[in-house]
């Protein structure tokens, strides 16, 4: 099939980089004149395991390839897809600037039947207006309308693709259906049909779904460290129940990234502009924010009180491992607050350290786990890098000036952490002191 992406967004290039590595001819449009030069150079502006090769298999055998002409991908397309940003506005609400703006430029070009798919996130009744829309610019209505929701999880973007779980099709006529199950026939996936307004409700249900059992998990690390439960054991005793699942229990910070802040405050927005308050949702929200300052009175109470002047090492900048997102990461506002309390910070983040410093000013970053350990009072983690599983900690003994880590994401375990001397405080789990101590340092 031929199929035109507008947008090279995260999306748009994971999505186009897959459909064309399952034999269909993809051509990616974005208004950015330097990023897709770069595309064609071979430079992909994200991080992303796998898919710069990707990219670069598919260029080569001609099945994918990167303009500014919107005539020229739209022109002989079956399937235009929609895949542009949708971030919120400073009110919540949802911007579609971008959306209606790639709409109108699909219209203009629509000669033949198309089906136009939106992927972009948008809020309920979205892809109703964008057919309005289209059909207004277009003076005809020889299209269909597609909502198609995307799932994938950054880091592992590519085998979520591959190896989706379901695809979602909110159609409204049998032709739309038939094309999108051609599109998908090769991933072999379960597939969902339903209408419109159904299909991109998934797309926020799934998203506030699994932040609920992030926060969820995370409250009840919360008392598990008051009544002398073990998170991590927790989770798995509940996760072995089918139907709890055991992923997405992993008590730690809270979550961030680009999706479910966004998606979690979207939903409310939605259900409050239909009268509707959605407590659970807008909890979820207030836990989750609240979680990311555990470490923070984690760290007063190893180190007495007074963080001014204390050297501590920042393990983890990035929302999760395996990524250089900042978006709505966690440490953005756990490193704010060790700057107020005039903390001596030193962070260190194998990828992310640059695009950290464009969001906190005065962040110091070196380049290796050793030296922002060297001679700091604590050392807190606040990304599960698995690098730092592999940490010599009886080198850290040696090296730092006091024996404290506090461990935002569970990455160590807490038998290892008996047998060594450290001053060890994790996410509902008992706190470890160090031989011979029973109190705060
Ligand atoms: C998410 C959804 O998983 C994906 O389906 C959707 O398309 C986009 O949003 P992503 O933002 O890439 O994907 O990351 P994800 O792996 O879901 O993690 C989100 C956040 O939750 C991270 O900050 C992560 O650290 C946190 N998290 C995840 C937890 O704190 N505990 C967990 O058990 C799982």
């Amino acid at each position: 099939m031929n199929i035109c992406i507008i947008g090279t967004g995260y999306v748009g290039l994971v999505s186009g980089a897959c459909y064309s590595d399952i034999g269909h001819n993809v051509t990616c449009i974005d208004i950015n004149k330097e990023k897709i030069e770069s595309l064609n150079k071979g430079i992909v502006p994200i991080f992303e395991p796998g898919l710069e090769e990707l990219i670069k298999k598919n260029v080569k055998a001609d099945r994918l390839k990167f303009s500014i002409e919107f005539e020229q991908g739209i022109q002989g397309a079956n399937i235009v897809y929609l895949i542009v940003g949708t971030d919120p506005l400073s009110n919540g609400e949802t911007d579609l600037t971008y959306l209606k703006e790639a709409a109108k430029s699909v219209a203009k070009y629509l000669t033949d039947y198309k089906l136009i798919a939106i992927k972009s996130t948008v809020p309920v009744g979205t892809c109703r207006k964008i057919k309005k829309l289209i059909t207004k610019e277009a003076g005809h209505s020889n299209f269909d309308i597609a909502s198609n929701p995307e799932f994938l999880r950054e880091g592992s973007a590519i085998s979520d693709t591959f190896n989706m779980e379901r695809a979602v099709f909110g159609v409204e006529t049998d032709r739309a259906e038939k094309l999108l199950r051609k599109l998908h026939e090769k991933f072999k996936t379960k597939v969902v049909v339903t209408n419109l307004e159904s299909s991109e409700m998934i797309k926020y249900a799934a998203n506030a779904f699994l932040a609920t059992k992030i926060s969820f998990i995370n409250e009840i690390a919360n008392v598990c460290e008051k009544v002398g439960a073990d998170v991590t054991k927790v989770s798995e005793g509940i996760g072995l129940d089918h139907r709890i699942s055991p992923f997405f229990l992993n008590a730690g910070i809270g979550y961030g990234g680009s999706c479910f802040p966004k998606d979690t405050s979207s939903l409310v927005k939605i259900a409050e502009e239909v009268g509707y308050d959605f407590k659970i949702v807008k909890d979820v929200e207030r836990v989750n924010y609240e979680q990311r300052f555990k470490v923070i009175e984690k760290l007063k109470e190893a180190i007495g009180g007074k963080l001014k002047g204390k050297r501590i090492a920042v393990l983890g900048l990035a929302f999760k491992p395996n990524t250089d997102d900042m978006r709505g990461a966690p440490s953005i506002d756990i490193i704010y607050k060790l700057q107020q309390c005039e903390a001596n910070i030193i962070a260190y983040d194998p990828i992310a350290s640059e695009n950290a410093k464009k969001i906190i000013p005065n962040l110091k970053t070196t380049n290796s786990i050793l030296e922002a350990a060297n001679g700091a009072h604590a050392l807190i983690i606040l990304t599960e890098w698995p690098e730092f599983q592999d940490i010599d900690l009886e080198v850290l003994e040696k090296i730092m000036d006091n024996n404290v880590i506090i461990d935002g994401r569970n990455v160590f375990s807490i038998s290892m952490m008996k047998s060594l001397d450290f001053y060890y405080a994790s996410i509902g789990r008992e706190t470890i002191y160090p031989k011979g101590k029973k109190s705060s340092q």
